[in-house]
């Protein structure tokens, strides 16, 4: 009981209870969701890959990459080679001098290994488009810049997908009942994602009752996948507890 009474004190103010899970700590906002490809690289005498996810998800919604071109959500695991890039898959399916620059001439611009390659382009960016912002992660709020139009991703390349409309708002209950609950909108992830990017494989909606706890997901499995490196991180208790009180 003592246990409980400690716990509700510590959770129901969301910075006190911050300091109750070890979160990761962020980088810069504009190096945020940006990763470093190198399983092959610098074995063969190129310099790591670089790669931000800010710039490319302000252009094209993550169904793009992690649907139709097939890239894991898991850095160095997809199985990337310069051929298959040149031959119109991976990078190469964009980076074509079609759609962006061709791979010819440019390998710097990919090969570089410096992880603030793309930062002097961040702050244009957020001036270009008026981003929404917010405290954390890329410091933009991405939902509401997609609502308002401030940014318009293109969806698809060649295939459009095929996906049901799903708008519903699930609450997903603690086990504990003192844990003001998690919200989870579908449709606030359907504007980025396709249902398979999630189903079943993050989530098997025929085992009903999962919790996920919180430990769970700062190891990086269910919500964690994304909320940790990638979308708004998990710093932000209340986009997730709306209940749960600032101070
Ligand atoms: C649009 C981005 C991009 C450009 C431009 C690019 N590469 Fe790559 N390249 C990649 C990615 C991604 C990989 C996979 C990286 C890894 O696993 O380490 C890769 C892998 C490689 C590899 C690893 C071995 C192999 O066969 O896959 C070599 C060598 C390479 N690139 C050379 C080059 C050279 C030379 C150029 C310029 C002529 C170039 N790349 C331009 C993205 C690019
Ligand atoms: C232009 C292509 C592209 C877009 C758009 C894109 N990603 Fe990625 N993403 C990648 C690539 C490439 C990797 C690295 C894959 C690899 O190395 O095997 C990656 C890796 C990831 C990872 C793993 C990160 C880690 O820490 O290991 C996550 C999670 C992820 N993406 C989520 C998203 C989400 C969510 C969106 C949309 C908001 C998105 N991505 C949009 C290309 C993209
Ligand atoms: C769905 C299309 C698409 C895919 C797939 C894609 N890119 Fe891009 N990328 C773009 C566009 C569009 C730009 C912006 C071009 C510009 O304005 O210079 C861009 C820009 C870049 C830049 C320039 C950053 C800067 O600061 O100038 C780098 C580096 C880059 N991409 C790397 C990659 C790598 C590496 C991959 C594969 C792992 C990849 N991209 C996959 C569309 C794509
Ligand atoms: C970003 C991840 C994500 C995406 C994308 C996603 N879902 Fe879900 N979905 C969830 C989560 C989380 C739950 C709750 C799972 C649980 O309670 O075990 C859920 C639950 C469900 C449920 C059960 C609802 C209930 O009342 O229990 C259905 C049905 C469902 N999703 C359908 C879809 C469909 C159809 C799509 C595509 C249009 C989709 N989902 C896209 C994460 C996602
Ligand atoms: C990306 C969404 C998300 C964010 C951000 C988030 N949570 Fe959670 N949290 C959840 C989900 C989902 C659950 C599990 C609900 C269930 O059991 O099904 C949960 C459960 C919890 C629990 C219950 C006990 C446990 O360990 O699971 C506590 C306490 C909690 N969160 C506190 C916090 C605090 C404090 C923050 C901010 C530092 C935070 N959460 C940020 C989604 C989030
Ligand atoms: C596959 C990736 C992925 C997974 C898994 C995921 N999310 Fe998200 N989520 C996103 C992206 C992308 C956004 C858009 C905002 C951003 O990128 O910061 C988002 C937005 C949200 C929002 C904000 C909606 C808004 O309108 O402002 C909430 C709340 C949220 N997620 C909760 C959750 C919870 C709770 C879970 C786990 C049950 C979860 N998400 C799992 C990718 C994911």
């Amino acid at each position: 009981m003592t246990r409980l009474l400690l716990l509700a004190v510590l959770v129901l103010t969301a910075s006190q209870a911050g300091a109750n899970f070890a979160l990761p700590p962020l980088p810069p906002r504009e190096e945020f969701g940006t990763i470093v490809i190198d399983r092959l690289s610098s074995q063969n005498g190129q310099k790591p890959v670089v790669f931000s996810h800010w710039l490319h998800r302000s252009r094209f919604t993550c169904r793009v990459c992690h649907g139709e071109l097939e890239f894991l959500m898991k850095t160095n695991a997809t199985e990337i080679t310069e051929r298959a890039n040149r031959t119109g898959k991976y990078c190469g399916a964009c980076h074509n001098g079609k759609i962006a620059f061709r791979h010819n001439g440019n390998c710097e611009k990919c090969h570089n290994g410096d992880i603030g390659y793309s930062a002097r382009r961040f702050e244009e960016f957020l001036l270009q488009k008026a981003m929404p912002m917010t405290a954390t992660g890329n410091g933009v709020d991405w939902s509401e810049g997609l609502r308002s139009g401030a940014i318009k991703p293109q969806t698809y390349l060649k295939k459009k997908s095929q996906d049901m409309k799903f708008d519903k708002e699930l609450l997903l209950e603690a086990e504990m009942t003192i844990i003001p609950p998690a919200v989870f909108p579908h449709k606030a992830h359907t504007a980025w994602l396709d249902c398979d990017n999630c189903h079943p494989d993050l989530f098997n909606i025929k085992k009903k009752g999962t919790h996920f706890t919180m430990p769970e997901i700062l190891k990086g499995n269910y919500c964690g996948v994304c909320h940790i490196s990638i979308a708004f991180p998990m710093d932000e208790c209340r986009r997730c507890h709306p209940d749960m009180r600032d101070q």
